[in-house]
This record gives structure tokens, sequence and C-alpha cells, in this order.
């Protein structure tokens, strides 16, 4: 009898214990996939995978280069902050001809029309040795408008329109008349000059828009020829002079 008593009480005990476990909540331990359903814990464990990953993948494809896949904003650049934070730099050509690479502990500085950047990512180019070594550490934005690398390292632009002149044909020119002629060569001193701003802006902005160069400033007191003063025009420059017939094609296809 005691012994029925006994597995009546066990049995309520049991049975109370069950139930009470059935009503119990599913325990937040529980994983969540049970359910059926993605926990944001889950999410962000799968976009953490992805962004290791594609930075790993993108470091090895770019060799070591980004992780961003080349994506390098300029606030992710230490030397580029370091001159943000210090201001624009001022120097004189004596200065900036520091900056050549002779001293390797100092940055490598190329100036266009008078604004340095800092091209110190390229020393196989601009450091000793390298095939543009002589841009570095001065102003040769002349150089750059006529290629005569020899002659013209020289910000001084004096006289380099004859470069951009259209060679006319002698019979022709002589069978105008003075006034004609004297208008002609108006605009061809025009358009020359938007030449030479053309050629400047694109090296300019070829430096300004590197992804690897950055600018640091400018220099100061760059001299410029005297008035009337003419510094002649390199050979290889005055070799590429264009002709009339090619100038007046270029001016229409501009206009078109
Ligand atoms: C007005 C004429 C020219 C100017 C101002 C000029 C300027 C430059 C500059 C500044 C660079 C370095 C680009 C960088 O920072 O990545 C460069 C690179 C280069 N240029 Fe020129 N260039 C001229 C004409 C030429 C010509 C005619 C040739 C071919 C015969 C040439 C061949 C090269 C080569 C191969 C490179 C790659 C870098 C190297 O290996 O040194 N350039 N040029």
């Amino acid at each position: 009898m005691s012994e029925v008593r006994q597995r009546q009480k066990s049995n309520k005990a049991g049975g109370s214990s069950n139930s009470s476990n059935n009503n119990k909540k599913p325990s937040s331990k529980a994983p969540k996939n049970a359910r059926g359903g993605i926990s944001i814990l889950d999410l962000i464990r799968v976009l953490a995978t992805l962004v290791i990953a594609s930075c790993g993948l993108s470091y090895y494809m770019t060799s070591s280069e980004s992780l961003l896949w080349g994506y390098r904003p300029w606030f992710t650049r230490l030397p580029v902050v370091m001159r943000f934070l210090q201001g624009p730099l001022t120097l004189t050509p004596a200065q900036l001809s520091l900056y050549n690479g002779t001293d390797p502990t100092l940055p490598l500085y190329v100036s266009v029309n008078g604004t340095i950047f800092d091209v110190s990512a390229n020393p196989m180019v601009y450091g000793p040795g390298g095939h543009y070594n002589f841009f570095a550490g001065r102003d040769a934005t002349r150089a750059f408008v006529t290629g005569c690398f020899q002659e013209d390292l020289t910000h001084d632009l004096t006289g380099v329109e004859e470069m951009f002149m259209p060679v006319d044909d002698p019979a022709e020119l002589a069978a105008l008349s003075s006034g004609e002629r004297k208008k002609r060569r108006e605009q061809d001193v025009r358009y020359a000059r938007s030449r030479i701003e053309r050629a400047v802006s694109h090296w300019q902005n070829f430096f300004r828009n590197h992804k690897r160069y950055f600018e640091v400033g400018r220099v100061v007191g760059l001299e410029v020829s005297g008035e009337g003063e003419k510094r002649e025009l390199c050979q290889a420059a005055r070799q590429q002079r264009p002709t009339r017939k090619q100038v007046v094609e270029a001016l229409a296809a501009g206009k078109r």
C-alpha cells in the first residue's frame, strides 16, 4: 500500500515537473537556427568574414599594395595627413633643390608651375638613377612643355609660344597685307598660349590626381626672364611646330 502511495507521489512530482518543463519558454541559449531565424550576431559574423576575405584577396591581388582594391582615401595615407595637419609648405628654389633624392632622409619633390608635389612613392623614376630624376628638387615647367630635358630645366616659359606657332607657307604669307599678317599673328599667339596653358595644367593635374603623389605646397621666389629678354626655344621643340593646316584642323575639331 505504502509502495503504491510512494509511486503516486513520485508520479505527481514527475508530472508537475514535466508540465512545468512543457510551459517553459525555450532557453535563450538554444541555437537560433533551430527556430529557423538568423540573429544579428550571425549577420555580423557573416559580414565580418566577407570583409576579411575581401581584404585578404585584395591584398593578394594588388601585390600587397591595398586592402581595399586600390581605394586609398587621402586620410589613410600618413604623409598626406601629416602635411594636411602641418599646412602647406613654402620653399625657395634653393630649399627645393634639397629634395632631389640626394639626401635619402628627405622626400622627393617635383614642382610644376610653382606647385610642389611629393613623388616619394616613385623613387625608381624620380630618385637617383631614375629616368626622370632631373625633375626632382626643382620647378622645370618649361621642360614639361617642350620635352627638352637637358636645356629646359627651368620654370621660365618665356618664348615657348614659338613651339606652337603655326608654320606658314611663305607664298601664302607674302600674299597677305600687313594688317592681315598682324591679325593672324595675334591669333597665333593666343592659340600658342592656350596650348602652353593646356600642357602645364595637364602635368599639374597628372601629379595632383595621381593616387600615389600629393600636393605639399608652393615655391616662392621663382625668377622670370626680364621683359624683352628672349630665351631660345630648344631645337627639339622648334621641330615640333605645327603647320598652318594642322592648327586650322585642330581648331575646327575643338569647335565641333
Ligand atoms: C614632353 C615630353 C615628355 C614629358 C614632359 C614626359 C614626362 C614624364 C614623366 C613626368 C613621367 C613619370 C610619370 C610618373 O610619375 O609615373 C614619364 C614617364 C615615362 N615616360 Fe615620359 N615624358 C615625355 C615624353 C616621353 C617620350 C617621348 C617617351 C618615349 C620615348 C617617354 C617615355 C616615358 C616612359 C617609358 C615612362 C615610364 C617611366 C620610366 O620608365 O621612367 N616620355 N614621362
